[in-house]
């Protein structure tokens, strides 16, 4: 346990109600240990995302996908890549991307995420 049980209740009765999607991937994650940032972290990393002024993202390590699919959130329009150690994991999360409707923004690398950073020309600010 890295929160406080009383203070991570607080902060997660403040965060908004999920989509289905996101809810439905946070049970997935809970019932094969799967490490996610969860709701919370989510919140966080899109506002740094927003505060930064992000116009490009790399992420490095998207396990299935949940903080891929809302980083940083449907409406902007921020190009991002996003890495996957295996190819059938691929096939999954080019799925998701479909269905929540952002597969064209996004480009799935499989393999090392540092390998598939440094193929990747220009800068992610
Ligand atoms: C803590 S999980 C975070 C998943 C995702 N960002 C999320 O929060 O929904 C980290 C993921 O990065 C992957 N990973 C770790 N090292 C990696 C590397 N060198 N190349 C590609 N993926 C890596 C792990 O397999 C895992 O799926």
């Amino acid at each position: 346990m890295i929160v406080n049980p009383d203070i991570e209740r607080y902060v997660y009765g403040l965060l908004p109600p999920r989509d289905p999607v996101l809810a439905e991937m946070e049970r997935e994650a809970e019932r094969r240990g799967i490490p996610i940032v969860g709701p919370g972290g989510r919140q966080s990393s899109a506002q740094l995302v927003r505060i930064s002024g992000a116009r490009r993202i790399f992420e490095l390590g998207s396990a299935i996908g949940y903080s891929t699919i809302w980083l940083p959130g449907p409406p902007d329009r921020i190009p991002r890549s996003t890495t996957r150690f295996q190819p059938r994991q691929r096939r999954r999360g080019a799925r998701v991307l479909r269905a929540v409707g952002v597969a064209s923004r996004i480009r799935i690398h499989v393999g090392d995420a540092l390998a598939a950073l440094a193929s990747v020309p220009g800068e992610f600010i």
